[in-house]
């Protein structure tokens, strides 16, 4: 399935408070885990032509056009967002688009850039083929997305403990068991955001990650887990602490042959 209605919804309705989330420097896992791990992937884009699926209001878009690249544009699902993106970056091309129909003439681009849209459909092939069809010979995809071996636990957030377990306890003498989450079965989580923003994502296991990129024959150069940056060892301790050891995030590099 194609990305939930009700993400669409949610992100059109909190466009503004998404952006006031970025900017108010809120988005930790976003500042110093996952943005620093992409950019360190970015190819030389000078004089380059780059796709940005999922761009929201149009941060990373600026900041790829910052790398001399010829022409950045942005796509994204939410009219909410690109909006935004249309008014705080006149000069980048935006399209309200799904990312599983891109709608650009074929080998249009020598990169394309996705940061933490893919968990939003369940099956990664027609958005593989999309972006394949867009990108030149040896052109590469970068995305990012929700590793799964944290996305498919069980989570409980309350006011006193937060928490995030994936695993069992078994009880030999009852011949029970209790089980915390569910990696390897693909299923559709409802959950909300900063206490309002209300999102639909998809759990998937590495391996249904790994047939899906297989199957589309691209090959992939290379794979990363960030850790939380050192530099927000003591302003964010708990979130450093946990994120030098429990992966977020995890990124894929992929090279059309
Ligand atoms: C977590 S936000 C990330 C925004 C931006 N890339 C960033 O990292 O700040 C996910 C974005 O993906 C967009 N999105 C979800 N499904 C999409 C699809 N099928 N095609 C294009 N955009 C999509 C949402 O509207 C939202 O803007």
């Amino acid at each position: 399935m194609g990305t939930d209605k009700r993400t669409i919804e949610a992100y059109n309705e909190y466009a503004r408070k998404w952006v006031e989330i970025n900017e108010k420097g809120l988005n930790i896992a976003h500042d110093f885990l996952e943005k620093p791990a992409m950019y360190s992937k970015l190819p030389n884009l000078k004089n380059k032509k780059v796709l940005c699926l999922g761009c929201g209001s149009g941060e990373e878009t600026s900041y790829l056009k910052s790398l001399e690249a010829k022409k950045v544009i942005g796509i994204d699902i939410s009219k909410g967002l690109i909006n935004i993106a249309k008014q705080n970056y006149p000069n980048i091309e935006f399209q309200v688009m799904d990312m599983e129909k891109l709608i650009f003439p074929t080998e249009t681009f020598d990169f394309v850039y996705s940061s933490l849209v893919m968990h939003y459909v369940d099956n990664w092939t027609r958005t593989l083929n999309s972006v394949k069809k867009v990108l030149k010979k040896n052109g590469k995809f970068l995305f990012s997305t929700h590793h799964p071996s944290i996305w498919g636990a069980e989570r409980i957030r309350d006011k006193n403990k937060r928490s995030s377990l994936l695993g069992y306890i078994k009880f030999p003498k009852k011949n029970d068991c209790k089980i915390y989450g569910d990696y390897l079965n693909t299923r559709k989580i409802k959950d909300i955001w900063f206490g309002e923003f209300k999102v639909t994502y998809y759990h998937r296991s590495f391996s249904s990650m790994i047939k899906d990129i297989i199957k589309s024959g691209f090959e992939i150069t290379d794979v990363l887990e960030p850790k939380a940056l050192d530099k927000i060892r003591n302003k964010h301790k708990v979130f450093w602490e946990i994120r030098q050891k429990i992966p977020l995030f995890i990124i894929f590099e992929l090279k059309k042959k």
